[in-house]
């Protein structure tokens, strides 16, 4: 049998989308990797109950306090230990530099919510990006996946989904709308493609 490709799932809130890759991997949607570990860049969030019950090993790290380099190093000490190949930026909300980034080349992947290149880029994360749509006046947005270079949210895109704005819509109702709708899907669809192109590529 194949082996799976471990994944390490980086969080920083609630979790929703490592809830999402958790259920997929439950129910056979994911299929060619496994989630190995998950790293959260704040104590406390969410993000790790999810793990605790799922029995993923999971690591809190504080980010501020430990500063940007410290964080780093801990998380790729802990990915190497895990096994990971593959690293799944799920509600993952700071930028990782680019010595942290040439690292793994093609092996990080990232959830945005929108429909990039709109409302993207430094700045642009969390309840901000739907504040940005709705400001704007768009009539579609939706969430992107992609993988991570140097530019933030700025490398090859894997998968988008659309979701239409509604009257009355609040930057609430349509991150949730937007999470529904488009980010829980796209993501484990595209841990799963990322993962099965993975071993593929490794098959002589
Ligand atoms: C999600 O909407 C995710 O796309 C977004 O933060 C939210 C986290 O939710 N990420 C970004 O904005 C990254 N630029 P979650 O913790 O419930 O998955």
């Amino acid at each position: 049998m194949k082996n799976k490709v471990g994944i390490a799932v980086l969080v920083s809130g609630g979790g929703t989308n490592l809830q999402a890759l958790i259920d997929a991997q439950n129910s056979g949607d994911i299929i060619s990797g496994r989630i190995v570990c998950v790293i959260s860049s704040k104590p406390g969030v969410y993000a790790l109950e999810r793990a605790e019950k799922a029995g993923i090993p999971h690591y809190a790290l504080d980010r501020k306090a430990l500063g940007q380099q410290a964080f780093e190093a801990e998380t790729a000490r802990i990915i190497a230990n895990s096994g990971a190949r593959l690293i799944v930026l799920a509600g993952f909300l700071s930028i990782l530099s680019a010595g942290f980034i040439n690292n793994f080349p093609g092996r990080i992947i990232n959830v945005h919510p929108a429909l990039i290149p709109s409302f993207c880029g430094k700045g642009m994360y969390g309840l901000r990006v739907h504040e940005a749509a709705l400001e704007y006046g768009v009539k579609v947005t939706g969430a992107t996946v992609h993988y991570v270079n140097e530019i933030p949210d700025g490398g090859e895109i894997i998968m988008q989904k659309a979701v239409n704005i509604r009257d009355g819509d609040t930057p609430e109702k349509l991150q949730k709308r937007v999470m529904k709708q488009a980010e829980w899907k796209i993501l484990p669809a595209s841990a799963e493609k990322v993962c099965a192109e993975i071993l593929k590529s490794e098959v002589k």
